[in-house]
């Protein structure tokens, strides 16, 4: 009888266990998303590069923010790479157009989950087209990303 109750206790703090890690990834996972209200000048979306910055400078930099502006049907998702280069994608599923979410190094659609990679690449269908790259500038402090 002991040993049932030791196994028992055992299965339900695993299950629990296993709850509170997947709860602390998906709240990480919020909490990490920047989003950032850029304006548009001529054609070109300018989003500083300090928006990178993490908030203690030892923690180094975000791999990516979310850019908004109210001129945009969808956001625009901006990757930043170890070598300073970045990726801007239009956050708009090419199956059936869902505005799609960033996690971690990839974009998920909620409709009917599709998956692309931090290029723009299909992972994952339904979708069977890569996601719209947009052409990026940039000077010292600021991106300058193509609408055009
Ligand atoms: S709308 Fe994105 S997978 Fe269908």
């Amino acid at each position: 009888m002991k040993k049932m109750d030791r196994n028992h206790f055992i299965k339900t703090c695993g299950v629990s266990c296993l709850g509170l890690i997947a709860g602390a990834s998906f709240l990480e996972s919020c909490a990490g998303v920047q989003y950032v209200n850029a304006p548009i000048r001529d054609t070109f979306l300018e989003l500083p590069l300090s928006e990178f910055q993490l908030p203690n400078e030892s923690q180094g930099f975000r791999k990516y923010v979310v850019v908004q502006n109210e001129k945009l049907q969808y956001p625009i998702s901006v990757f930043r790479n170890e070598d300073e280069t970045y990726q801007a994608l239009y956050m708009r599923c090419t199956h059936q157009g869902t505005e799609l979410q960033v996690f971690g190094d990839r974009l998920q659609c909620p409709a009917h989950g599709s998956e692309f990679t931090k290029n723009g690449d299909v992972q994952n269908g339904p979708a069977d087209e890569n996601l719209r790259l947009f052409p990026i500038t940039s000077n010292e402090n600021t991106l300058r990303i193509d609408l055009s």
